[in-house]
């Protein structure tokens, strides 16, 4: 473990705002210096999130900035390759796969002046801006933010309704691990493993445990399925990769719950949003929950992933998950399964499970992200003490080891990048509110 001096909470803030600042580029702030230069999808909903209580002006700036990238079709993209943000390198891109994998230019759909992946991430959008519009002391510019970004976002949520229904039931289907968030996660293996063997035709390895796990050839090789079909909706239905993940239709729902919350700002109707998370809600009760637990489905394989997961937990984000099953959620997630048996909240994958690896990634490290998100779904089912559990065992993560991508959930050393802008932002969110209290 590093030796960090104790950081008070004014000190951690410091340093908290010091990362944002240095990771700014232009308009938005990359997720870490290095391993990643660009703008991705969720980890600017999460910047925006953790400036929500703090700089009104930034969060809309990041927001907005990650909507340049969308595409006319309303998917908001996973990277956004900004030009402030410099690509080309010595004639070679610094991150593979860069805009000229992607060839998002290609695409009469996609920006102009941008390039873009084409895959997407969670729609977090929505409710990174319904934190901003419920934290903001500037109440003009934060509703004049909304009636801006309030379109974008229907889009945003009506492309995942058209396009990503691809098991009929009501939820999006993820085409490609890198689209969870959660890139490496074991849930994804099974799904992986059954690809057709590929030609080592595929290079650019990133320095990450995809890599270690011999996925990353068939990441590559399904990005370039996908977009050699130029991104159709329709090659969809036949592509090898197609999973319903917890997690991301968690997000989702609570999305469209935020949406219910902000179409009055925007002078819109909330109804069709509070539908749509009816929808949803169902659709997880009838497709992903077995006994006692969210799994993954994999649609190709037609089944449920046997592998329990911190994604697992991504419907306890619906404020109206019926009080039994939360119940149910939080007795696993408190248990040793999760964290019953760790120093630090909440490890990615099930400890007991043959695939949990304490320090790769999405297969065993503790993020903030997750933590952030499962705090705040602890707090909208009126769990304050897992919130408490939550919120004091992600600074103490932060305070020891600096705002990591990730964490050993045994000892709280670092792992992956070091200054992420996500670990960094929602480190200002739950110091906002211990200030408050
Ligand atoms: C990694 C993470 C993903 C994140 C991206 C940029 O791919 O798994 O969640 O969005 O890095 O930080």
């Amino acid at each position: 473990m590093e030796a960090r001096p104790a950081l008070d909470n004014g000190a951690l803030g410091r340093e908290a705002w010091s990362v944002l600042g240095a990771n700014r580029t232009g308009s938005c702030t990359v997720p870490a210096p290095g391993l990643y230069p660009h703008q991705w999808n969720w980890d600017a909903a999460f910047v925006v999130t953790g400036l929500a209580r703090w700089d009104t002006r930034r969060a809309g700036t990041e927001l907005l900035s990650l909507m340049e990238g969308r595409w006319s079709t309303g998917m908001v993209p996973h990277i956004v390759f900004h030009p402030s943000q410099p690509s080309r390198h010595s004639h070679a891109e610094t991150y593979f796969p860069g805009p000229s994998f992607w060839r998002s230019r290609d695409r009469p759909e996609a920006p102009n002046r941008v390039s873009t992946s084409g895959l997407t991430q969670p729609p977090s959008q929505a409710l990174a801006l319904w934190w901003v519009w419920r934290h903001a002391t500037d109440r003009d510019e934060a509703a004049a933010l909304v009636r801006l970004v309030y379109p974008m976002l229907v889009a945003q949520h009506d492309h995942l309704a058209a396009t990503r229904d691809l098991g009929g039931g009501g939820l999006a289907a993820i085409v490609h691990p890198w689209e969870s968030g959660m890139d490496d996660s074991p849930v994804w293996d099974a799904p992986l493993d059954a690809l057709p063997p590929l030609r080592p035709a595929y290079h650019g390895r990133e320095q990450r445990g995809e890599a270690q796990t011999g996925h990353h050839d068939r990441y590559v090789w399904l990005a370039a399925r996908y977009r050699d079909s130029g991104y159709d909706p329709a090659y969809l239905r036949d592509h090898p990769f197609a999973v319903e993940d917890p997690m991301f239709n968690g997000i989702w729902l609570a999305s469209c719950e935020a949406l219910a919350e902000l179409a009055p700002v925007a002078g819109a109707d909330p109804a069709p949003h509070r539908e749509a998370a009816e929808r949803i809600r169902a659709a997880l009760l009838d497709r992903l929950w077995l006994d006692g637990l969210f799994h993954a489905r994999d649609l190709r394989a037609g089944r449920l992933s046997p592998v329990c997961a911190v994604g697992s937990f991504g419907p306890l984000l619906d404020p109206g998950l019926p009080s039994d099953l939360v119940a149910t959620l939080v007795g696993v997630l408190e248990s040793p399964r999760f964290m019953g048996a760790a120093g630090y909240p909440v490890p990615s994958c099930e400890i007991r499970s043959p695939q949990f690896d304490r320090s790769r990634y999405w297969r065993g490290p503790s993020w903030v992200i997750t933590n952030w998100l499962l705090l705040r779904a602890a707090d909208a089912h009126g769990r304050t003490e897992l919130a408490r559990l939550l919120a004091a065992g992600t600074l103490r993560l932060v305070r020891q080891a600096g705002f990591r991508e990730c964490f050993d959930p045994f000892d709280g050393s670092g792992r992956g990048s070091r200054d992420f802008s996500a670990s960094a932002a929602l480190t200002l969110d739950l110091l906002a509110d211990s200030v408050a209290v």
